[in-house]
């Protein structure tokens, strides 16, 4: 399983990638806005600091106008991915983008239908949104065995599920068990999955030991 980090602040990719956990990078006009930088210049940033995808999302909604700010975006790295909006535009543009090799993220996705659609694009990525289903009731992870079951069913499905809103642990492992490709997450669920309370008590105890054999590694 690849994981992205779901964040704009370049201060927690070099941190995380420092660990050698970080395949790519996710980014939206949220995290943008809260980073308070400039949208290129930050993209840019990240796409030098990680090898992997660097989704960056387009910021209008008709097709004519996601082709052009792609294109420019593109641009700014070969390892930019644009990431389109779950619309019947952001579906064309996605296959625009497809046929000329661009990596692509279409995301806001919410169930397997639209998946469908997206796979029939040549995406490279789908972004189902866990937390957020979750969030209104709905059972974020059954839809992600949706996808994973439907895209297994056909050879020429290339596009790899990558589970997005993760808001915690169990989505990760779940995701996991269910086979999905990648997990965009952010800082802190990622640092989370390292966490246990028998570990650290295990540490404790191991320590107190050892400082009784007063022994040291040389
Ligand atoms: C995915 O690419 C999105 O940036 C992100 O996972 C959205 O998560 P949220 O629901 O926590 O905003």
């Amino acid at each position: 399983m690849k994981f992205f980090v779901d964040t704009a602040e370049i201060s927690e990719i070099k941190e995380l990638n420092a660990y050698g956990l970080i395949d790519g990078v996710t980014t939206n006009p949220t995290l943008i806005a809260k980073s308070g930088r400039k949208f290129q210049e930050v993209i840019a940033e990240i796409c030098a600091e990680v090898d992997g995808p660097v989704s960056a999302e387009v910021a209008s909604i008709d097709y004519e106008s996601m082709v052009r700010e792609g294109e420019i975006l593109s641009k700014i790295a070969k390892n930019v991915c644009i990431k389109l909006p779950l619309t019947m535009d952001g579906i064309k543009a996605c296959r625009y983008f497809s046929n000329k090799g661009i990596q692509t993220n279409v995301t806001l996705c919410f169930s397997a239908a639209q998946a469908i659609l997206v796979a029939k694009a040549g995406a490279t990525f789908v972004s189902p949104f866990v937390g957020r289903l979750d969030d209104i009731g709905q059972d974020g992870l059954n839809l992600i065995g949706e996808i994973c079951e439907i895209y297994d069913n056909y050879e020429n499905f290339k596009t790899q599920v990558l589970v997005a809103s993760v808001r915690n642990p169990i989505h990760i492992v779940e995701s996991a068990k269910l086979g999905a490709h990648v997990a965009t997450i952010p800082a802190k669920v990622i640092k989370q999955l390292a966490q246990h309370p028998l570990t650290d008590k295990g540490i404790e105890t191991f320590i107190k030991d050892w400082a009784g054999t007063g022994q040291k590694i040389v």
